[in-house]
């Protein structure tokens, strides 16, 4: 099979068809209203992404609380959110019915931005700290979840990614450095209840079997005591619990998962590989291998990382450029039932139409992500965000940004 027929053939996810194997990742873009509801911008974005044909695409990151934030302009999925939401999911759909749209649901925890919002831990990281949360007051963040769940069902969405990577609540809970003695933290049960508890509730709320639910995961997040290691003082991989939270989250009914590593904040290079070492690619790939053979059959497997392959056009030795291209590396892992489908963060914004061109032999139109990751510097400047290579607007953004903030050494230069 060529690797376009592997990509673009359909998979199932829970009751829904996909349409190919293309699976748009969550991406920040912080332009959205002072109420937290899409803006314009935001609209026309999810409009664009959807008339380039991937099988599914992610909502960015929605935050089911104003008061901890990670982003000044983040979307935010209360009450007085559920019009526009609707609205921004009819607009999607005019342009892609056939899409599956999910929404990302998080809240910032430790990683909020105690600039403009408050900084809650379930147990202070060096470096980080912020206000120590009571189990009252993790209850009433589980209320929340189950709330922007029912608001994102009722929008419209074909579905949700509780997230717990990246450093963000969800997976600070589910660490082992969570050693604190509570209802939440300790014990592999204590930590897994608020995940566990929460896809429960979910179900319980939604009760529609046609809205598909999982979750995008961190399996290392590569620091001592982080999600994926042996002990709470020990960055050493330990894969016994990732495995033991996908397979007790199918067992309450996730039907996909989406492969990630580490938490940009302490381990930014996890999760964004830097051009100049496209081999620790490999490490998601090994993740998503080890995930997938845990998993039911029909458990649908989105495996990260495979914007750094770019046309073949990168830093891998001793493989060729075909053999080591996204098109060519993404159907193998396929093919290989390494994942089911491959997702594409950094390179959907260079080209949100990827899917589309590859269906209609325009792979020469291809705008390839150059991972220069001013995107993510867009991102850790608090500025609007999106491609500064191939799109004028954030071209523009960058220059005003370093004008007013100072360029930034990211480390991915
Ligand atoms: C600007 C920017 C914004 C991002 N926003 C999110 C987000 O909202 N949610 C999330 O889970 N990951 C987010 N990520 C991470 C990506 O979804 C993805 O996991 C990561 O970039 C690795 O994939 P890639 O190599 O294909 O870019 C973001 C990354 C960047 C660069
Ligand atoms: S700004 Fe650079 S890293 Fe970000 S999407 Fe564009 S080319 Fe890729």
């Amino acid at each position: 099979m060529s690797y376009k027929d592997t990509l673009l053939t359909p998979v199932k996810i829970g009751e829904k068809t996909c349409k190919n194997r293309f699976f748009m990742q969550a991406m920040e873009c912080n332009d959205e209203d002072a109420n937290g509801n899409p803006s314009q911008m935001t609209i026309d974005r999810y409009v664009n992404l959807a008339n380039g044909e991937a099988g599914m695409f992610s909502l960015e990151a929605i935050s089911i609380t104003k008061e901890s934030v990670s982003r000044n302009s983040q979307l935010t999925i209360m009450e007085p959110n559920r019009v526009a939401l609707k609205n921004l999911v009819t607009e999607v759909k005019k342009a892609s019915p056939d899409a599956i749209f999910i929404f990302q649901l998080t809240h910032a925890g430790e990683l909020s931005n105690p600039d403009f919002s408050r900084r809650v831990t379930v147990k202070p990281l060096y470096g980080y700290g912020g206000d120590l949360l009571s189990e009252e007051e993790v209850d009433k963040i589980m209320d929340a979840f189950v709330l922007a769940a029912e608001i994102a069902h009722d929008a419209g969405a074909d579905g949700i990614d509780m997230k717990l990577c990246h450093g963000y609540f969800g997976s600070q809970i589910l660490r082992p450095y969570n050693d604190r003695k509570w209802k939440y933290g300790g014990s592999w049960e204590n930590r897994s209840r608020f995940a566990f508890d929460l896809y429960e509730r979910i179900q319980k709320r939604v009760n529609d079997k046609n809205f598909l639910i999982g979750s995008k995961i961190s399996i290392w997040e590569g620091f001592p005591g982080g999600f994926g290691t042996c002990a709470p003082d020990s960055p050493v991989i330990d894969l016994t619990e990732p495995i033991a939270l996908c397979k007790g989250l199918e067992e309450r009914g996730a039907q996909f998962f989406i492969q990630s590593a580490g938490s940009p904040s302490i381990t930014i290079s996890l999760t964004q590989i830097d051009k100049t070492i496209p081999y620790y690619s490999y490490l998601h790939q090994y993740f998503a291998n080890e995930i997938k053979k845990n998993l039911r059959p029909e458990t649908v497997l989105i495996g990260s990382s495979f914007t750094p392959y770019r046309n073949g056009k990168n830093k891998l030795c001793a493989v060729s450029p075909e053999d080591s291209s996204l098109f060519g590396f993404g159907a193998q892992c396929v093919e290989r039932k390494v994942c089911d489908m491959i997702a594409l963060g950094r390179q959907s914004f260079a080209d949100p139409h990827l899917p589309r061109k590859l269906r209609e032999g325009k792979e020469n139109e291809i705008k390839w992500c150059t991972i220069c990751d001013n995107c993510l510097e867009l991102l850790i400047q608090q500025s609007k965000i999106g491609c500064c290579t191939y799109n004028k607007f954030y071209t523009d953004e960058l220059v005003r940004t370093r004008k007013e903030k100072g360029a930034l050494q990211t480390n991915h230069t």
